[in-house]
């Protein structure tokens, strides 16, 4: 059952397991001849997605990450404008709300007071809401003109994981339906939808690097302090996989887009302060191993995930950890698996609550 943790040690763990199973449950039957079935969206998206003129996504914590996501792929891949913000500072300060609003909440329980309140307070301000949600019946279901079911099923561990990569599919589905009516060509939609299809063979072989990030979680269990870097859509990737080492390690860990390093981080970073990077192609790396040559010098320990091709070479304080070749479009889900992993071990190591971390819920239905 959903409440048994079967062979694994912890609900997080199993969690883990299960994205390549549930990733595909997100996909699968909404997409038929290498088209996204914008039906799945409910009766009334079709005509709800034609006057869509920009979308303001609204979330909290880990789904919030999941949204910033989603705007690099909204603009980048179908030129739809997007806006994406925490729901406590939305909901408490005076917005602009364009003509064509999709508002777009983004929750894995569907019950998280402030992004509910947002959605209440904008209600007859925009054009429609849709909601991507992992709850079923939930409030930001019943009160959105929209919603798309994450299907992750029942997620126990606090910190969030299989509910953050299901709805990376379901945005990115988004995407697609969306940008239809914006500049995404039918060739386009036709090579993303075959990249989806990868997916849960992906993740599969992300997962098992797992014993290669335990060994790595041992670097992490003494420190204090840990830098993610990560840029385009892989910032919002080191800024998850900061948060999961915060959430369940203690271990302050702080995320910076890659080219903001040397505006301040940099000072920051010696023996005591490992940094870890998600860097798939060379145009980051290059200007990244030039930054933190001097930090090797101080001890600074690197630690790059990295495409398999990319012939970072470890060395001095370089560790590589090869990731598979994918679609680009695909990496900020794959390379977030290795990063839940590290969390989890060094979690372990340190003999932290794994699933019930202290101060925190599971979800925030009270201010
Ligand atoms: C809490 C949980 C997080 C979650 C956030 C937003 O902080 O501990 O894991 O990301 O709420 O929750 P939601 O249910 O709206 O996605």
């Amino acid at each position: 059952s959903a409440a048994d943790k079967g062979q694994f040690k912890h609900f997080m763990l199993k969690e883990i397991y299960e994205q390549p199973a549930v990733t595909l449950a997100a996909f699968q039957d909404r997409i038929q001849d290498a088209m996204v079935n914008e039906r799945a969206f409910g009766e009334q998206a079709s005509a709800i997605f034609d006057q869509v003129k920009q979308i303001q996504i609204i979330a909290c914590g880990t789904s919030y990450h999941a949204g910033m996501i989603a705007k690099y792929w909204m603009e980048g891949l179908a030129g739809i404008p997007c806006h994406v913000e925490v729901a406590s500072e939305y909901r408490y300060r005076p917005v602009v709300i364009q003509a064509g609003t999709l508002f777009v909440s983004i929750s894995q329980s569907g019950e998280t007071a402030d992004t509910l309140a947002a959605l209440r307070d904008v209600k007859d301000q925009i054009l429609a809401s849709l909601t991507i949600c992992n709850v079923p019946g939930s409030s930001l279901v019943r009160e959105s003109d929209l919603f798309l079911m994450t299907n992750a099923g029942p997620e126990i561990g606090v910190a969030s994981t299989k509910a953050f990569t299901t709805q990376l599919v379901c945005l990115l589905l988004t995407t697609v339906v969306i940008g239809r009516r914006f500049n995404m060509t039918q060739a386009k939609e036709r090579q993303i939808v075959e990249s989806i299809m990868l997916l849960p063979a992906l993740i599969e072989q992300a997962l098992a690097m797992d014993v290669d990030i335990e060994k790595m979680s041992q670097a992490f269990a003494e420190k204090h302090h840990s830098l993610f870097l990560g840029r385009g859509t892989l910032y919002p990737v080191a800024m998850e996989g900061a948060l999961k080492l915060k959430e369940i390690s203690y271990i302050h860990a702080e995320a910076y887009p890659a080219g903001e390093l040397k505006h301040g981080p940099l000072a920051l970073v010696d023996k005591d302060m490992p940094v870890v990077a998600v860097a798939p192609r060379n145009d980051m790396l290059d200007k990244l191993k030039a930054n933190l040559q001097e930090v090797s010098a101080r001890g600074g320990e690197l630690f790059v995930f990295a495409g398999c091709t990319q012939k970072v070479q470890a060395g001095d304080g370089i560790h590589v950890l090869g990731m598979p070749e994918m679609p680009e479009i695909l990496e900020p889900i794959v390379y977030t698996i290795p990063l839940q992993l590290l969390s989890y071990h060094v979690a372990v190591l340190k003999g932290t609550d794994v699933d019930q971390p202290r101060n925190l819920a599971k979800s925030v239905t009270v201010e």
